[in-house]
């Protein structure tokens, strides 16, 4: 059987690693100039940059990690963010550390009382209607003033009162001493950069890679083979936006080469105010223990923006609305188009970290092969 992969990202090129394992000839088409999706990292000054915003591997699979083991190792980086609120530093996820500097606080019950009192105090009752209320009843008056207000609304472009509440049905509260965003088992970052990985994965005689070029303009060829497609690309644009657009929140990455060692002491540090457009800054050498250039580092400012067509999907917004239409999609698919397979976080309209993408993409692996 011979495949046809739209996209080299971690699911396409999952696949096609595992067909061309059992023997079947596949094509990956990629729009882009480069493999790897969303997780590319290219070497600037002997650092690897996060092309698309920082990818820090996590999970609690240990089949997962082994099998992304086999394709690098991987450092024992622990995601540890700071939050910079008018330049007052906070640590992240809220934690203990968090507690002691905004009130404090050094003893968990003393944090837990505070978050209850403030809960009280607002008198926000069990059936929060908006995020708002929702992440008031969950940390507290103080916590969302300074470390969720500005990011959240600058992340989704809307007031928090206007947002819904299920955006935030839990913000990670911890009430120990423990910075570890996290709570996986496994986590860490490749010795190399994520770019090997997915080279390593399309490095077969059966695996032909066609960079530059879109699906789209190739489309009826395709359609019109004998191929079975695995398509990682929108499914809304697939069937030409039929039944309407998908909605996503898109991003802005602006990324500089800056003559100094160390910039800002962290890989991650968010940007929690909503006067500062961008919602974070991250500094990619700090994911490598101190690789790359002594003199020089390089960061990359966030700024969240309004999708529309032509600009990269990143979140989906996983509304009724969007809900319900992607269904519509789902159906539609299945019934004009029973040789086209629909994956990965464009294909199934769906916020997939890393570990996720792998596991769905192995699972299309036995459902198919
Ligand atoms: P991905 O988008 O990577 O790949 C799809 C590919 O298809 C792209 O290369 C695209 O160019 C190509 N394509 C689309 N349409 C096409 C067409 N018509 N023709 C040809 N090619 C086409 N996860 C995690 O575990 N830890 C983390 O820290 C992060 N961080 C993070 C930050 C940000 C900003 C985002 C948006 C996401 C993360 N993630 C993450 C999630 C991670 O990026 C995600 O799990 C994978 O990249 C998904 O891989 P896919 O292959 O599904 O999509």
């Amino acid at each position: 059987m011979k495949y046809v992969v739209v996209g080299s990202g971690l699911f396409g090129s999952v696949f096609a690693h595992e067909a061309a394992k059992r023997g079947h000839n596949v094509v990956v088409l990629e729009k882009r100039n480069h493999v790897g999706g969303n997780i590319y990292t290219k070497e600037i000054e002997g650092i690897q940059v996060h092309e698309y915003g920082a990818h820090i591997f996590h999970t609690n699979n240990k089949d997962i990690w082994t099998y992304i083991n086999n394709f690098s190792d991987f450092n024992n980086y622990i995601n540890s963010p700071i939050a910079n609120y008018k330049d007052e530093i906070y640590n992240l996820p809220f934690n203990m550390n968090t507690f002691n500097k905004l009130w404090g606080v050094i003893k968990p019950e003393d944090a837990k009382s505070k978050i209850e009192s403030q809960k009280k105090e607002l008198n926000i009752n069990n059936n929060p209607s908006n995020l708002e209320e929702q992440a008031i009843s969950l940390v507290g008056i103080d916590v969302y003033k300074k470390l969720v207000k500005g990011y959240t609304e600058k992340q989704w472009g809307k007031s928090a009162k206007n947002l819904p509440a299920f955006i935030i049905r839990r913000l990670p509260v911890r009430f120990t001493y423990d910075n570890n965003y996290f709570n996986d088992t496994y986590q860490g970052i490749p010795i190399g950069g994520y770019t090997p990985i997915i080279e390593k994965m399309l490095d077969s005689k059966l695996i032909d890679v066609k960079l530059n070029t879109d699906f789209f303009d190739h489309r009826n060829e395709y359609l019109n083979s004998n191929c079975k497609i695995i398509f990682t690309g929108m499914i809304d644009q697939f069937f030409d936006y039929k039944l309407g657009e998908l909605e996503y929140r898109s991003l802005k990455f602006d990324t500089r080469v800056l003559n100094q060692n160390n910039y800002q002491g962290n890989a991650v540090v968010n940007y929690t105010d909503s006067e500062t457009k961008f919602t974070r800054i991250i500094e990619h050498k700090h994911f490598e223990f101190g690789k790359g250039n002594k003199n020089m580092t390089v960061v990359t400012k966030e700024f969240p923006q309004k999708w529309h067509r032509g600009c990269e999907p990143y979140y989906p917004i996983n509304d009724k609305n969007n809900k319900v239409l992607y269904s519509q999609y789902v159906k539609m698919a299945k019934k004009e188009q029973p040789n086209v397979v629909f994956g990965g976080r464009l294909g199934q309209y769906r916020y997939y970290n890393m570990d996720q993408t792998i596991m769905a993409a192995l699972q299309i692996v036995k459902r198919e092969l």
